[in-house]
């Protein structure tokens, strides 16, 4: 594990213990995690450059789309079937569906504020996403497994933890390669990720105690 990078989300660990107690909205929870790894690479396949593709990049999308299939996979364990995405079958889906459009928008907009266009804004917005989405990753998945252990229950994250902890490093590099300064993007786009993320909790708080 990078130590670089914090592994706890008080606010998420203090909702996960009376809702994984519940199979139904636990399955809700999944299918809402899934559906947003599922938003992210649809993101990623819209970026992939039809010809100047590499390895690394096709790893990620094959990656963060395989995390959309397992947390899907792991429904079933909880012996319900959600089929799809519609708005019953997720928790808060309006949120949970706008979560990545919303950062996606804001950090393109910082990149034109910037004067970046074209490819070089597109692929700037790429890693900048890409990396405030895994920092949040690294949170949200680490809490949600030591729940699901103290739980003892048989749905598990381990592997997605990996592959997004990759993920994070592999945008590190790149970003440094990208821009010098990256660390200035990120410092002024992390509170708007965060106010995102803290919007989420508040409306699937909402979600479960109703
Ligand atoms: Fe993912
Ligand atoms: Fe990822």
């Amino acid at each position: 594990m990078n130590p670089k990078f914090e592994t706890h989300c008080p606010q998420l660990a203090k909702l996960l213990p009376s809702l994984i107690a519940d199979d139904k909205q636990h399955a809700l929870l999944l299918n809402s995690l899934s559906m947003m790894e599922s938003v992210g690479a649809r993101k990623i396949a819209a970026y992939v450059d039809p010809i100047h593709v590499d390895q690394i990049t096709l790893q990620h999308a094959a990656e963060e789309m395989r995390h959309a299939y397992y947390l899907k996979r792991q429904i079933l364990k909880l012996g319900q079937n959600l089929t799809d995405y519609s708005p019953n079958n997720l928790l808060a889906p309006r949120v949970s569906y706008r979560y990545l459009h919303r950062l996606d928008w804001a950090c393109s907009r910082h990149l034109k504020s910037l004067g970046y266009t074209g490819r070089m804004l597109k692929h700037g917005c790429y890693l900048l996403v890409t990396y405030l989405i895994e920092v949040r990753a690294m949170k949200l998945y680490h809490t949600y497994q030591d729940a699901l252990t103290r739980a003892g229950s048989r749905v598990h994250v381990r592997s997605i933890i990996k592959e997004e902890e990759g993920h994070l490093n592999n945008m590190s590099e790149q970003l440094q390669a990208f821009d010098s300064n990256w660390h200035e993007h990120i410092d002024s786009l992390m509170p708007i990720e965060r106010q995102l993320f803290d919007g989420w909790i508040k409306h699937i708080h909402h979600a479960i105690s109703n």
